[in-house]
């Protein structure tokens, strides 16, 4: 069973598109960075499609070799090439009746991108050495953590196969864009260690908290998740503080020291003051969203403000998804 958490609009959202490409057997094009759970999305999609009972094939197109692309997923006839001994079958059978999983799919050569979009467009694939073409009827998921129009325009991914496979097209943004989501996924992972490891689980100290919450997981979920494993192998059973934290140093922006806030006289009253009202909100943002627990609702009513207000707010502090 996939367990895929979350509480941000954009988790709720995904959802919703996860549903509509379940019920519509089309192409699915996954886009977002390292670690945030595209594998995780399309193995949902497919197991509450009607292919759920079929085979769900994973292909990591980054690790196969351009010449062997063919041979992976149509497979082969005896003596189709020297070493051919006995007729293998390809991906594209394994997953009969099922989903072909494509990742890395920007990483397909151009050769290897023309066999793919005929093959989606026909149905039909011909296994090395064969006479005979071959009818399948496999469901296509595709994955990349490159911008693949972006490829296209560069001309390194054909624009005919992007739009082809892009018929449902999902963004799955950085973990960094949907804090709301850090906590639920957190608790997750703390318990479902735990009780792998069979080791009590750990409690945070606020200082950790706020860290954990603020933190721009440039790993995302996957980073998040080794993060619970450590913290549990290392700590089970203990409070947790900032420095017990596999953290990595943060290149990013902080708020400016307490003296920078002062308004320098030197500086002209308009640009001193809008640096530290800058400052003030993006440090209320951070501590009242710690402190719901990036609960966005629960911390606008707090503050008084309007859901859409805070929500903006946030958005031009970078404090959250687009
Ligand atoms: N919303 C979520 N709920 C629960 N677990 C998640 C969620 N998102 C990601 N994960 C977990 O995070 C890890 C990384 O997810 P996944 O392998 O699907 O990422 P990916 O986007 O395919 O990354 P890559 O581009 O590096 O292959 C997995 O262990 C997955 O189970
Ligand atoms: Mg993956």
């Amino acid at each position: 069973m996939v367990d895929i958490l979350g509480r941000s609009r954009t988790h709720v959202r995904l959802l919703d598109m996860v549903s509509a490409a379940a019920t519509h057997d089309v192409e699915v094009l996954i886009q977002g960075p390292s670690g945030v759970g595209k594998e995780l999305y399309a193995r949902l999609i497919h197991e509450r499609s009607q292919r759920a009972a079929h085979a769900f094939i994973p292909v990591n197109c980054g690790a196969l070799p351009a010449e062997l692309f063919e041979n992976e997923l149509f497979g082969h006839q005896s003596g189709a090439f020297t070493g051919a001994r006995t007729r293998t079958q390809g991906l594209v059978a394994e997953a009969e009746h099922g989903t072909l999983f494509l990742d890395e799919v920007d990483a397909l050569p151009l050769s290897a991108q023309v066999k793919l979009l005929r093959f989606i467009q026909q149905k039909e694939y011909r296994p090395l050495g064969a006479s005979r073409m071959q009818h399948s009827d496999v469901r296509i998921i595709a994955a990349t953590n490159t911008d693949l129009l972006q490829e296209a325009r560069a001309g390194h991914f054909r624009f005919d196969l992007f739009f082809r496979l892009r018929v449902v097209p999902l963004e799955v943004p950085p973990l960094s864009e949907r804090p709301e989501d850090i906590a639920p996924l957190l608790e997750h992972f703390l318990l479902r260690y735990a009780a792998e490891y069979g080791r009590p689980t750990v409690t945070f100290s606020d200082a950790a908290l706020e860290r954990l919450y603020t933190y721009p997981w440039p790993g995302n979920v996957r980073e998040l998740e080794n993060c619970a494993r450590f913290l549990l192998c290392a700590h089970g059973g203990a409070r947790v503080d900032v420095s017990d934290l596999p953290l990595l140093p943060e290149p990013r922006r902080e708020p400016p020291p307490a003296d920078a806030v002062v308004p320098a006289w030197r500086e002209p009253f308009q640009e001193a003051k809008r640096r530290v009202v800058e400052a003030f909100e993006r440090a209320y943002l951070q501590e009242s969203l710690v402190a719901h627990a990036g609960n966005i609702a629960a911390a606008a009513r707090a503050s008084g403000k309007h859901r859409r207000a805070f929500f903006e707010l946030m958005r031009r502090h970078g404090l959250t998804e687009r």
